[in-house]
């Protein structure tokens, strides 16, 4: 049995190509005059990035970080490391942090606490998946592309031990 047998779609391509051009569509709306700087969680954001960023046809700037919180496998540590950091002063600047998905909220809530000493103009936080039912650390989401399941995805970015970030769905792994 290969690995690919393991996996059931949840989020089809199609799917998530309307949802991120409904998120890009709120996002132009509020960030067409503001000259944004997007900042995105790595490695798992990098796909839905890149899909956004090209639906909005405006003046921004985009800057990633590189955390990570699991030491390998599905678990998280619970502890953030910080892989890479911010390389950009964002003093005054719309900031609006982009994020893959939120799930137990440690990773996305440690870089908010961060960049809300560096006094941004404002900062608002986009995420292509919301996984409520881990939440361990109360996170405010203002863009949401889909509510899941608590289950772990991959797939569109997201990987289990590094492997199925190429998927073009995303996908829960059999257990
Ligand atoms: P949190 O700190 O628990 O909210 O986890 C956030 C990070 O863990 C996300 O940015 C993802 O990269 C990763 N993550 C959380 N849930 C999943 C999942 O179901 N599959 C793959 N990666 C996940
Ligand atoms: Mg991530």
């Amino acid at each position: 049995m290969d690995s690919e047998s393991r996996l059931h779609t949840l989020l089809a391509g199609a799917e998530i190509e309307a949802a991120v051009s409904r998120l890009a569509e709120e996002v132009t709306r509020d960030y067409q005059d503001k000259r944004p700087i997007l900042i995105g969680i790595l490695k798992g954001v990098f796909v839905f990035m890149a899909d956004l960023v090209r639906q909005l046809d405006f003046p921004l700037e985009v800057e990633f970080v590189r955390l990570s919180s699991y030491g390998s496998g599905r678990q998280t540590s619970g502890r953030v490391e910080v892989v890479q950091g911010l390389s950009c002063p964002v003093k005054e600047r719309h900031v609006l942090v982009v994020e893959d998905i939120v799930d137990t909220g440690i990773t996305v809530a440690f870089l908010i606490d961060y960049l809300r000493n560096e006094e941004p103009a404002s900062l608002k936080l986009c995420t292509l998946m919301d996984k409520p039912s881990r939440r361990r650390v109360p996170v405010t989401i203002d863009y949401t592309g889909f509510t899941v399941p608590d289950k772990f995805l991959v797939g569109y970015g997201l990987d289990c031990d590094e492997q199925y970030r190429n998927l073009p769905d995303i996908s829960f792994l059999e257990d």
